[in-house]
């Protein structure tokens, strides 16, 4: 798409790269994905431009959960503060309360904090300026400069760096890998259309570059890519040498009378932080000695079976136990346990208490209480099947997929129950 004057290219650019590039842009140009915060090809050679407010809170869910998820969640976000200047005005709480149900609510206190500083001063377009905002990294820096301003700043997320580490084979693990993958999307930006070659590879990344089965056949790259023939799942390299260990864990899949199932918010740092999962165990190498004092709610649990995962360090067996209640709460000493150990049942920082609401999904309603909330919302009840817009992921869908098998009609046996 000659959408204008192409600019020269940074001489390190080989022939081959400048013709991959053109066909990843083109290939974008016939198949972009239809997202609410992006500016299509077409639509950009018509002169219209990404709206900056809207490229920085899509930028900031996205760390948050799936796009699936995304896409009804910035729609209402967008209907409740429409500009920088509706989020600044409005109350902390109000915000809070639209993000309920994403998690990490930082990012939300973050998000009001910088809008705070942009009312006065603008989007800024540089790199830098973006980055002293509250809330905003190196990677969502990059991200709205490219994206919202077309400035020359190639952002690397896990899509992009999964798509590099591939075309070139890299071997480095680590922070060697992260540099040299920073260094290679710098030299391989396409400089005439930074913000559609970013939002290119993002959607490569999630289309055809894929994870596990990437589709090489259709890929507008695979001429240069070096990983199609020693295998491309094998990059990024994996941290570890040797076979990855296998980590067992359990975890509850416990369904309401309304035909919901309790999720939870996994912490902000490590695997799939700040994400909903089913709760349940740590998952170690070692026996777990009281699997069920981990549980939602009390014994009797029917065992659905077990699921199998892999992650980049290790293997997961994850043993699944499933329950149906009548009760539409878990239980009061799960959470004291989990979330607030000591806590007396009446905690005021709004974790369930015997009669908390039972309609909808908080234990926590940041909303209502006040100064003293100072943790996330623990979990939520989500619709049986409702995993993508919950941004349920894999392994934990797989886990809910087969404990929906489960007859709860049927008569429970001895062996069903207690045991794993
Ligand atoms: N993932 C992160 N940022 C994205 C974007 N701008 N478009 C699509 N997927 C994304």
């Amino acid at each position: 798409m000659a959408s204008r004057p192409a600019q020269a290219l940074p001489l390190d650019i080989d022939v081959e790269e400048r013709r991959a590039q053109a066909q990843l842009l083109a290939w974008y140009d016939r198949q972009a994905a239809d997202l609410p915060w992006r500016v299509s090809p077409q639509a950009k050679v018509r002169g219209i431009r990404p709206d900056p407010y809207i490229v920085w809170i899509s930028e900031i869910m996205l760390q948050q959960t799936t796009r699936a998820a995304v896409i009804p969640r910035l729609t209402r976000f967008l209907a409740r503060f429409p500009d920088v200047r509706a989020l600044a005005d409005a109350p902390m709480e109000a915000v809070l309360q639209e993000w309920a149900g994403m998690g990490y609510y930082a990012r939300a206190r973050a998000l009001h904090g910088a809008a705070q500083i942009l009312a006065r001063s603008g989007m800024p377009s540089e790199v830098q300026a973006l980055q002293a905002l509250p809330g905003i990294g190196p990677y969502t820096a990059r991200a709205i400069a490219a994206i919202a301003f077309d400035a020359p700043q190639a952002p690397v997320d896990a899509n992009i760096a999964r798509i590099l580490a591939r075309l070139h084979a890299m071997s480095e693990t680590g922070s060697a890998l992260r540099n040299r993958l920073q260094a290679e999307a710098d030299r391989l930006m396409a400089r005439q259309r930074p913000g559609d070659w970013a939002q290119a590879l993002m959607d490569l990344g999630a289309k055809i570059c894929r994870p596990i089965g990437p589709d090489c056949g259709q890929c507008p790259l695979a001429k240069m890519c070096k990983g199609r023939a020693i295998g491309p799942e094998k990059f990024p390299a994996s941290a570890r040498a040797g076979p990855k260990p296998l980590r067992r864990g359990i975890c509850f899949f416990l369904r309401n009378s309304k035909g919901e199932v309790w999720l939870e918010r996994r912490p902000n740092r490590g695997l799939m932080g700040g994400m909903l999962g089913l709760p349940g165990s740590p998952w170690t190498e070692e026996e777990i000695l009281d699997p069920l004092s981990c549980a939602p709610a009390p014994a009797p649990w029917r065992r659905a079976g077990s699921i199998r995962h892999t992650f980049t360090h290790f293997h997961l067996e994850l043993a699944v136990m499933a329950k149906q209640e009548d009760c539409t709460q878990p239980s009061l000493a799960h959470f004291q346990q989990k979330a607030c150990p000591g806590l007396d049942p009446g905690c005021s920082r709004g974790f369930v208490s015997e009669n908390a609401p039972i309609q909808g999904l908080r234990v926590s309603d940041p909303t209502k209480s006040g100064s003293d909330f100072a943790c996330d919302p623990l979990g939520e009840w989500i619709a049986i099947g409702d995993w993508q817009r919950a941004g349920l992921p894999s392994v934990f869908v797989k886990a809910a997929r087969l404990a929906s098998t489960v007859d709860f009609a049927a008569q429970i046996t001895a062996e069903m129950i207690d045991g794993l």
